[in-house]
């Protein structure tokens, strides 16, 4: 595809010219135990992988690659989905973020052209991203294929070298061949990932990565300097999370579609009276929840109100306590504990009236707030 179509789409796939030159970079086994696993993050349409496994093939007509792809773009993962499946050695793919996606088993080489961005905040994308997938090449025999900006892996405040140098050891780094080195100024890098990471403390800018100028040029002629080593258990990709393309996607395909839409779009229903007359209790339930505070309006008035529940012990009864001979000895006082609702009400003119549901009369003992 011409740059130019492929700027305006907004995808930029590794270049076929590239691919078939990284493929030459790798050794691949004899007599293989296993399979070989190659997963792309980010796969676009998983051609580049695809290429890649076919170069192979070439060398090795019994090669048994796995090709796995993970793409976030539905129609590219479709793509990839339908073209993987078609490998010689089976593949698949899965509709995700790289960021809410995993692998059950470690593979034998990680793909990685992430996007190229800034992070509002953050720093890069590219970072972000090497720090979710890093880890998922097999210890001590995994390999990473890195295709990013030189200026990128260049700049030590980016964090990406010593993020890669961290977990990996480098077995070769080169620039884009011209023409294609124009447009991006994309570099690969080749690594195989360690045993154990490095100690995070005692790491400095790496060497490797310092003066990209000086990074010599991929040419078709290298030998190989990586070798492929095969996985004993075959690798499934999984979701860690559900994004909200994936849960849009499920409710546009679901036979709850037009319920959900329905109800989504109706508007709020009317507050229309209450089935039963309200009664005390339910006057004093929306006091204590606190409904029953801020600005109303009645007949073009407003009034800021406040309501609170109290509760307070009140004489009930007395009743005297009378003798044998049917004398007075004593009075007894009957006392329940009561719930008193009360409103208060400033009005615009800074008057305040006070509403409670006590006997005026009923002031005396002790009182407590809800
Ligand atoms: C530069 S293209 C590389 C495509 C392919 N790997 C190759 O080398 O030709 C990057 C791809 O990653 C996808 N992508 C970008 N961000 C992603 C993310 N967070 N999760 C999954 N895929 C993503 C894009 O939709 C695009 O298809």
């Amino acid at each position: 595809m011409r740059e130019i179509a492929r700027v305006q789409q907004g995808y930029f796939p590794t270049q076929d010219r590239i691919v078939r030159i990284i493929a030459g970079r790798f050794k691949i086994p004899l007599n293989q135990q296993g399979q070989i696993v190659v997963l792309d993050a980010g796969c676009g349409t998983g051609h580049a992988i695809q290429n890649l496994s076919n170069q192979w093939l070439i060398q090795q007509p019994e090669l048994n690659a796995t090709l796995l792809g993970i793409e976030s773009d539905k129609h590219r993962y479709e793509q990839a989905a339908a073209l993987l499946a078609r490998s010689k050695g089976g593949g698949t793919a899965l509709w995700s973020a790289i960021e809410d996606a995993t692998v059950d088993q470690p593979v034998s080489l990680l793909w990685f052209n992430p996007p190229y961005d800034r992070i509002r905040g953050t720093g890069r994308i590219e970072t972000a991203l090497f720090n979710r997938v890093k880890e998922w090449p097999a210890r001590g025999s995994g390999l990473l294929l890195l295709i990013v900006p030189d200026y990128v892996l260049a700049d030590a405040e980016v964090g990406l070298a010593v993020a890669v140098e961290r977990d990996y050891e480098m077995l070769g780094l080169w620039r884009y061949p011209e023409p294609e080195y124009h447009d991006f100024k994309q570099c690969v890098l080749l690594a195989r990932r360690r045993e154990k990471a490095l100690n995070k403390t005692l790491m400095t800018f790496p060497r490797w990565a310092s003066e990209s100028s000086k990074w010599p040029m991929l040419r078709d002629d290298m030998k190989p300097v990586a070798t492929l080593t095969p996985v004993q258990k075959s690798v499934t990709l999984r979701r860690t999370r559900l994004g909200n393309d994936l849960i849009v996607d499920a409710v546009t395909r679901s036979p709850l579609r037009s319920g959900l839409l329905r109800e989504a779009a109706a508007p709020a229903p009317p507050i229309g009276r209450p089935l039963l007359p309200l009664k005390h209790g339910h006057l004093a339930l929306a006091l204590a929840g606190g409904l029953c505070d801020g600005i109303i309006e009645s007949e073009g008035n407003r009034f800021l109100i406040k309501g609170t529940l109290t509760s307070a012990v009140r004489r009930v009864s007395t009743k005297p306590q009378v003798d044998d001979s049917g004398n007075t000895v004593a009075e007894i006082d009957t006392y329940r504990t009561r719930y008193e609702m009360n409103v208060r009400c400033l009005r615009n003119d800074g008057s305040i009236e006070n509403y409670s549901s006590a006997e005026p009369d009923e002031l005396e003992t002790e009182v407590t707030n809800e």
